[in-house]
């Protein structure tokens, strides 16, 4: 998502002067690469209107029903982040619920475009939510990395640079708490140029063939200048949500020719925030005119973490001030949030005591919502400074004591995270998840000469298992080949 634009100010004549309005209104922008809050007649930026969003793109809202539901099957309290309707939205996750009721698993899928080294906290979100989903649901889960995506749409980028900050962002998801027994991470630009990637390939190209320029222009606003990588990249993306994408995940032969139908079919879960719902609608149109079908890909929908300037602001790398970094240190994080969060706060205490302050509009107080466990507190929190009784001082103190707490959390767990741990969590290789304890996992056996290898297994060139060393070696080779690429790379740049 890139920086906002001002508003457009509309051209006025003299006749209208005295009547119009200073500015023309604007409805808000939301789609992967760019989020804008709508603006009034007044040039006033509005809160974004996610019930709007959700009404236009045909998405459902996530309703008491539903969350009940969530309880009685996977037995677990639904997260605060669901509880409080910032998880707000979704697409199908009635019929993941379904498939974890009978199959007992499925595929979660969801990812990060490497636009800069250090990620903001509306980024961790989504995988905060990922990673407690994958705890309540124990499921396989894949994340992608995509610095071709930021290569390919951010103009200043260069490849070296891109890649770079794809290591560096897959650290920093990582330190998040990731399991790697059940966790596959890859960044584009190695795993699509690896030897475990025919199927993936297979399936890009597939999808490809079926998009046309009108469908990604109209899902993505393109144009004939736009370059032609940015207008197959949707497909990269997209064909991350099948499962016969990864065959080594689920110990099937990476080497044949044939993909899986029967991984084809299997449901996938993808989290993320609103903006990358139109990805998804192309591949949710699309997946059943595969060879080997797809179910249309579950979502769950998050709002945006609001920018420290209040409603309607957007969190952006190129604007410091705008957002905290995961990588700030704790005087920063208490100097942001004194001098930027917006304040819902009266502009006088003697006001703010008569009047009270709008905890709905208050930044420090919005920031709770997110990280604050406790429902009550929060409450009582609200509802004294509706009253005036608590301040915003008091509020912005709070905040500070919670965010310091996430991003330091954060920084200890990210230290510790080498090098050896980001190869291992990038290494093609079978994972290992239980399911819903409630199904029995039905042991496959699959007839010679049919599809896929034997469980537990990941298949060499010669159909035969590939042993660990044998994983470690290409492992190894790819590690190699990797390197030289970065040397080339750098060196490419430098001349
Ligand atoms: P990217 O890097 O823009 O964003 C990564 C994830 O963070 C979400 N997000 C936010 N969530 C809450 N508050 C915010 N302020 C905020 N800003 C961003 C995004 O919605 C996303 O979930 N093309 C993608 C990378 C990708 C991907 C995926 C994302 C590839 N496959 C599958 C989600 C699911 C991108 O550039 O994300």
């Amino acid at each position: 998502m890139t920086e906002p634009e001002p508003p457009a100010v509309a051209a006025l004549s003299l006749a209208e002067t005295s009547t119009a309005p200073a500015t023309k209104a604007i409805e808000q922008e939301i789609n992967p690469w760019d989020v804008q809050a709508a603006t009034d007649d007044q040039g006033n930026v509005l809160e974004f209107d996610y019930e709007a969003i959700s009404k236009k793109w045909a998405t459902k809202l996530i309703d008491a029903e539903l969350l009940a539901r969530f309880e009685r099957v996977t037995g677990h309290k639904p997260h605060r982040w669901l509880r409080r309707g910032l998880f707000f939205s979704h697409r199908d996750l009635e019929l993941i619920l379904d498939t974890y009721e009978k199959q007992g698993d499925f595929l979660m899928y969801t990812g990060r475009g490497p636009s800069s080294d250090a990620m903001h906290i509306g980024h961790t979100i989504p995988f905060e939510f990922t990673k407690w989903l994958q705890e309540v649901f124990d499921v396989p889960l894949v994340i992608m990395l995509t610095d071709d995506e930021k290569f390919l749409f951010k103009e200043k980028l260069s490849q070296p640079e891109v890649y770079q900050f794809a290591r560096d962002n897959a650290k920093d998801i990582i330190s998040m708490g990731f399991d790697v027994k059940k966790t596959f991470m890859y960044i584009d630009s190695e795993f699509l140029s690896s030897g475990f990637n025919r199927h993936f390939s297979l399936n890009a190209t597939e999808f490809e063939k079926l998009v046309t320029n009108n469908q990604v222009r109209g899902a993505f606003g393109f144009h004939g200048s736009t370059n032609i990588g940015s207008n197959a990249f949707a497909a990269k993306q997209c064909v991350a949500a099948f499962a016969s994408s990864y065959p080594f995940i689920f110990g099937y032969d990476t080497k044949t020719y044939h993909r899986s139908a029967k991984l084809a079919a299997m449901p996938c879960l993808i989290p993320c925030a609103i903006d990358q719902d139109p990805y998804f609608r192309l591949v949710r149109e699309n997946c059943n005119r595969m060879d080997q079908p797809s179910p249309k890909p579950a979502l769950i929908h998050s709002k945006f973490l609001t920018a420290l300037q209040g409603a309607g602001g957007k969190m952006s790398a190129s604007n410091p001030n705008s957002a905290i970094f995961m990588s700030d240190s704790e005087k920063t994080v208490k100097n942001k949030i004194n001098k930027h969060a917006f304040s819902g706060g009266q502009e006088t205490l003697e006001l703010h005591k008569e009047l009270g302050g709008n905890p709905d509009i208050d930044v420090a107080y919005q920031y709770l919502t997110y990280f604050e466990d406790d429902d009550e507190k929060l409450v009582k929190f609200a509802e004294e400074y509706r009253k005036g009784e608590m301040l915003t001082g008091d509020m912005k103190k709070e905040c500070i004591g919670m965010m310091s707490k996430y991003v330091k959390k954060f920084q200890e767990a990210r230290a510790k995270v080498s090098d050896e741990t980001l190869e291992e969590f990038l290494l093609p290789r079978k994972l290992e998840w239980k399911g819903n304890p409630k199904v029995e996992r039905k042991v496959e056996v699959k007839e010679e000469g049919k599809e896929g290898g034997e469980e537990g297994t990941t298949m060499g060139e010669d159909g035969q298992p590939l042993t660990k060393n044998q994983m470690k070696k290409l492992a190894k080779a790819a590690e190699v080949e990797r390197k030289k690429k970065e040397k080339e790379a750098a060196k490419a740049a430098q001349a």
